[in-house]
């Protein structure tokens, strides 16, 4: 198979991260005969820097014409007080809402050997595997251009979301839900506001579509207490932008760092776009001590969503799941003492090598 693909470093550790996806995709590559092609370009402050935009066109251009596209993250100190069309965030927004990446699928899957690694107590987060679908292009982020009124002394942001938005989320996570355990979770704010009561009045249209799935609502604020303290309770969680945005890092915790969790940005087609749920980590950039697990398995999750390649998904994610076993571990992850500490390029080193010697296993069993 020959694809092409996009590479967004980005900002921070975005540019150390995005370089172990490659060294993955390479292995993988060789391992079993596809050729991938890369181009990179600059997004977020790293654009601002270089282009004097946080998403220059030729970058656009480039993600409308690939194949896939992967992203590190955006953002820093450098530009946290640019004015909001010069923030990094910006070309992140941009790029979802031009390249129509309404669905954001976070799969949070706590691995076995991570279990104490998370400061929840081990039998809450045991078993615990649930998929956050976000709503990406719409909400609190893309309302009409937020103001300062009253010589700056008050605000305004719009949540707006249309009937079709929000079917076309809703319907993407009842599809998942199909795929899964058939139990669907909306949160909303429907004691309150008017887009949730909309919301929750076509989840509840949409039911009978799908009479294989179980559905509740769940209000946001309870969701965010249940989320951490019954966590098998959920199967797929359905809301928008923003509950989407904080829960999922809320989520995070139940793996054990933010470091883990991948996330795919996609459409009705195949194409995607593929970050970690993480951001640019301007605390520890440079160091070469990022977790690059979730940006790994953001890979996976393109071969699976946009390639199709499921056995070279699955090999990633095993291998994942194997070097964590193995007791290896980046810094960010609380299992100090109890394995090996690695950086991010040795941590990449060991998924490549596993991955290398699954692949060859594999072929052997083949034959
Ligand atoms: P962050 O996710 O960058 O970091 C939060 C904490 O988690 C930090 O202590 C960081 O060191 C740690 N962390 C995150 N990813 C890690 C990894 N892979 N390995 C080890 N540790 C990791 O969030 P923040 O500090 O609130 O934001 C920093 C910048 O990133 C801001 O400019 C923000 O806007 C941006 N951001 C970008 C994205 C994105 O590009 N998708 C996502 C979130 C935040
Ligand atoms: C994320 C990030 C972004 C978001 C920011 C950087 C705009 O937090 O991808 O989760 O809020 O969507
Ligand atoms: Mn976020």
């Amino acid at each position: 198979m020959k694809k092409h693909v996009v590479l967004l470093p980005g900002d921070g550790i975005g540019a150390e991260v995005i370089q172990s996806s490659q060294k993955v995709l390479d292995v993988i590559a060789k391992e079993f005969n596809h050729t991938f092609t890369y181009a990179t370009h600059d997004i977020g402050g790293t654009a601002i820097d270089n282009h004097g935009t946080p998403l220059p066109e030729n970058t656009l251009e480039a993600c409308k014409n690939a194949d896939a596209v992967l992203l590190g993250a955006v953002g820093g100190p450098k530009w946290d007080n640019n004015p909001s069309h010069l923030r990094p965030e910006k070309g992140l927004l941009a790029i979802r809402k031009e390249l129509g990446l309404f669905a954001n699928l976070r799969p949070v899957k706590g691995f076995e050997k991570l279990l104490h690694a998370s400061p929840l107590k081990e039998e809450v987060v045991n078993g615990s595997d649930l998929l956050i679908v976000r709503e990406l292009t719409g909400g609190l982020y893309f309302g009409t251009p937020s103001e300062r009124r009253d010589n700056g002394n008050a605000v305004v942001d719009t949540l707006a979301y249309t009937r079709s938005e929000i079917e076309r989320i809703v319907d993407k996570a009842f599809q998942c839900a199909q795929l899964r355990r058939k139990h669907l979770t909306s949160v909303d704010k429907a004691n309150v506001l008017e887009s949730s009561k909309l919301w929750r009045e076509i989840v509840e249209e949409k039911k009978s579509e799908y009479p294989d799935v179980a559905v509740e609502h769940v209000l946001v604020d309870a969701a965010a207490m249940k989320l951490i303290t019954n966590p098998t309770h959920f199967d797929v969680v359905v809301t928008e932008n923003l509950f989407g945005d904080i829960l999922s890092d809320e989520a995070s915790v139940l793996t054990g760092s933010l470091g883990m969790l991948p996330s795919a940005s996609l459409r009705e087609d195949s194409f995607g776009l593929y970050e970690p749920v993480h951001g640019s980590a301007p605390d520890i950039a440079g160091q070469g001590l990022a977790n690059p697990l979730a940006m790994i398995l953001s890979t996976a999750l393109m071969l699976k969503h946009s390639f199709h390649l499921e056995d070279e998904a699955n090999l990633i994610e095993s291998a994942v799941e194997q070097v964590l076993s193995d007791g290896y571990y980046t810094a960010d992850l609380n299992i100090a003492g109890a394995g090996k500490k690695v950086g991010t390029e040795e941590m990449t080193q060991l998924i490549v090598d596993l991955v290398t010697e699954q692949a060859k296993t594999k072929k052997e069993v083949e034959l």
